[in-house]
């Protein structure tokens, strides 16, 4: 009996849902911040420059660390982020007080060296005026994002730190990330030293509702990757104005 009520329930809903979807969607015509969780996008350096060559930033050394490439509002019915708002104008004044923040952890290793400007005012142009945040609350939450999850010190745990040594098992990778912040990351991989996959981003979902809370991701991205990956070294304290050698490319 119960099961019948239940399995009625669930046909109403499975029925309904479709059409729920559609009034919300009606509703919601005017607003341009429709989406349903945040990803954070973590990149890591090492690979970025071991993939293209990169440049000390003009405003001085970033952090030996992940760093912020972007947080997309994502909508799961379209499989694909939020984009192009126009909403809010981007206003540079807006960021002045976070500026030291973002040279560290969000800044742009493009050649030639920029001050990471025009990276932001895109970041905001294309994701963060769907983002339904204001300029500044929108660069701190990525902020505070990274800083909480802090990808570097919860593999560091399970010793899995940046080496050519040997490759890590991306699974092992990921249970170090849970372990930490209480939720699946998606690994997106690039084409590393000797032809094989290195860790490039890590992807991590955020509830839309206050844009801190880590949820487990709705949608699986289908990134390539190997079973097992390498986890590139990076030093920050290398890079230069024309073009950081990567020593890497001299092992290949
Ligand atoms: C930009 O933001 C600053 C600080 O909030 C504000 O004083 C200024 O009026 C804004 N400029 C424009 C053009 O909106
Ligand atoms: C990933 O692949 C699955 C299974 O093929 C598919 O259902 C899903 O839509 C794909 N995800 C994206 C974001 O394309
Ligand atoms: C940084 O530079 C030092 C000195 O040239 C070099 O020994 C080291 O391998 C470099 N590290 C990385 C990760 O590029």
């Amino acid at each position: 009996m119960a099961a019948r009520v239940l399995l009625a329930f669930l046909c109403l809903v499975l029925f309904a849902s479709p059409f729920l979807r559609v009034n919300a969607q009606d509703e919601d015509e005017d607003d341009e911040t429709d989406f349903d969780f945040y990803y954070l996008v973590l990149m890591w350096p090492g690979a970025y420059c071991q993939q293209s060559k990169c440049c000390l930033p003009t405003t001085g050394v970033p952090a030996n660390d992940f760093s912020i490439r972007g947080l997309w509002p994502y909508s799961t019915a379209y499989e694909e982020p939020v984009t192009n708002c126009n909403s809010s104008p981007w206003n540079a004044t807006e960021i002045s007080e976070l500026q030291d923040e973002l040279n560290l952890h969000w800044s742009n290793l493009k050649c030639p060296s920029n001050n990471g400007v025009s990276n932001w005012k895109k970041a905001w142009k294309t994701y963060g005026a769907c983002s339904g945040m204001s300029v500044a609350e929108y660069f701190n939450t990525a902020l505070e994002l990274r800083e909480n999850v802090n990808i570097l010190s919860l593999l560091a745990k399970r010793d899995i730190e940046p080496t050519l040594l040997y490759l890590y098992s991306v699974t092992e990778m990921k249970i170090a990330i849970k372990k930490g912040i209480g939720a699946s990351p998606q690994i997106r991989c690039s084409k590393g030293p000797e032809g094989k996959f290195q860790l490039y981003e890590v992807y991590i979902c955020v509830d839309n509702k206050d844009g801190k809370t880590i949820i487990e991701c709705p949608v699986e991205q289908n990134f390539t990757c190997s079973d097992f990956i390498y986890f590139t070294p990076f030093n920050a304290n290398n890079l230069t104005t024309t073009n950081y050698n990567n020593p890497i490319d001299m092992v290949v």
